[in-house]
């Protein structure tokens, strides 16, 4: 008979799961699963709002990624009213979310996953957090903290705060730079550069020591989606969404936004709120992808920016035709961060950036609107209909965790297949199950206002259901 083992709740990722492992009669792992224990409502909850509201009240979908909400949601009231926004109000909004992207790439770095990247899997739990790591290497955390502020800096400049901010509306953005604003942006840009490019070369430094986990952490053949821009190259705000295979192989050049829903189906799992997005044609659920730094960086060939274009090109040394470990997310998003600060500072360069025409105004045009945009955890799709009196009738939103269900689901299994062993925990076996995880980096919080802090219970049950082993955190 099975024994099962539960990690609950997964610690240091955004928002609220857990893990089960099912043990076969010798102690193996034959099954596991990921469960997101939270239950969502905004696709309900915003039905029979105006659609201008929508923006900012998706933004407060979430804490971590409101900028994405924003960006997404005001690329689907663009269509509805059917404007072409103004290309500085483009500009702005990239650089909002570029800001975005370098905030949250430097807090799964630095607080979530980096404990275990700096100090070891099996390093003391009562170490294996930001704290523990500040204090074995301060440098590294101040670097880390100051990432992250600059990112949050950067959004505060544009949109007044830092969580939650409204400034990005259907048709572009509420109010255009002023020459204040951008030259705080550009002070703040020099310092970020030389902190993202030391901690990319810490991190290459010791990546080598994770040799076992880059090979089990998610480490398989799937599709890759995300945006590129009219070269192929790393695009986070609009663009084409392609659809590659493992070989490299474009398999859709670009599928339309408002046709997202021949390519993507969403399948429900009876062990999770997050819905399981796969690729329609491949059928479910052999049509698993994967969305997110590790997959842009497999579909772009290039990037725009001087510093991170090096990097991009010795990234895709690591695989080829496409980096296949979900491990390499971490190596990715450095490579992200250095590419959000370059192209930030290029694009306050833009000699029309400071252009005080940047919102398109119109009533609505269409019934129906579709955004697409990349998020820090990968490609966002908001997706709205509106009544005559342009109040929302329907909203369908696919968030970047959901794109990776499938994919997360997978990679519990090959780790705790790989890791988890007899009928005795240790730790740092379980740990590393939470750490694939972690690597995704998943957004929980997009889908519920989860508060407080569940306490972390493992427990190893006999087939009769008794307790044979647990650990408490
Ligand atoms: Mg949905
Ligand atoms: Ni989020």
């Amino acid at each position: 008979m099975p024994s099962t083992i539960v990690i609950d709740n997964v610690t240091r990722i955004e928002g609220h799961a857990k893990i089960t492992i099912h043990l076969d009669e010798h102690g193996f792992v034959h099954d596991a699963a990921f469960h997101v224990t939270q239950l969502r409502g905004f696709e309900k909850l915003c039905e029979g709002r105006p659609f201008y509201e929508m923006p900012a009240l998706m933004a407060r979908t979430c804490g971590i990624c409101p900028v994405s909400h924003l960006i997404a949601g005001a690329k689907a009231c663009d269509e509805l009213m059917a404007v072409r926004i103004p290309p500085t109000a483009q500009k702005l909004r990239r650089i909002m979310n570029l800001a975005q992207i370098l905030q949250s790439h430097a807090l799964n770095l630095f607080y979530l996953a980096g404990p275990d990247i700096a100090l070891g899997f099996d390093a003391d739990p009562g170490q294996r957090n930001l704290f523990g790591l500040a204090q074995a290497h301060p440098g590294l955390v101040r670097d880390g903290i100051r990432l992250r502020q600059v990112g949050q800096q950067i959004i505060e400049i544009l949109g007044g705060k830092r969580i939650h901010p409204a400034w990005v509306v259907p048709g572009g953005v509420a109010s255009p730079l002023t020459i204040e604003q951008r030259d705080a942006i550009l002070a703040l840009l020099p310092q970020a550069l030389t902190l993202a490019q030391r901690t990319l070369d810490w991190y290459k430094g010791v990546m080598g020591e994770f040799g076992e986990e880059i090979r089990s952490f998610g480490n398989f053949p799937s599709l890759f989606m995300g945006l590129v821009d009219a070269e192929g190259g790393l695009e986070h705000y609009d663009g084409q969404l392609r659809l590659i295979d493992a070989a490299g192989k474009v398999v859709v050049e670009a599928i339309p936004p408002a046709r997202y829903g021949e390519y993507i189906g969403e399948a429900v799992e009876p062990f999770s709120y997050l819905k399981s997005p796969y690729f329609k044609p491949k059928g479910y659920p052999e049509g698993m992808y994967r969305v997110g730094p590790l997959a842009r960086l497999n579909i772009a060939a290039t990037c725009r920016t001087t510093w991170a274009a090096q990097e991009l090109a010795e990234f895709k040394v690591l695989g080829h035709p496409t980096v296949l470990s979900t491990f390499h997310n971490h190596y990715a998003r450095f490579v992200e961060m250095l590419f959000a600060i370059e192209r930030i500072d290029q694009l306050l360069r833009e000699d029309d950036i400071l252009d005080t025409h940047v919102r398109a105004l119109a009533a609505p045009n269409a019934a129906e609107g579709v955004g697409i945009a990349e998020a820090p955890r990968g490609t966002l799709i908001h997706h709205y209909r509106i009544d005559a009196q342009g109040l929302i009738t329907f909203a369908n939103l696919i968030i970047a965790t959901g794109h990776n269900s499938l994919a997360m689901n997978r990679a519990v299994l090959q780790v705790a297949k790989r890791f988890v062993k007899g009928s005795s925990l240790q730790e740092g076996m379980l740990n590393r199950v939470e750490g694939v995880i972690r690597a995704f980096d998943p957004c929980l919080s997009c889908s519920t206002h989860a508060l407080g802090q569940m306490p972390l219970e493992l427990r190893l049950l006999g087939p009769d259901g008794e307790v044979l082993d647990r650990l408490v955190r």
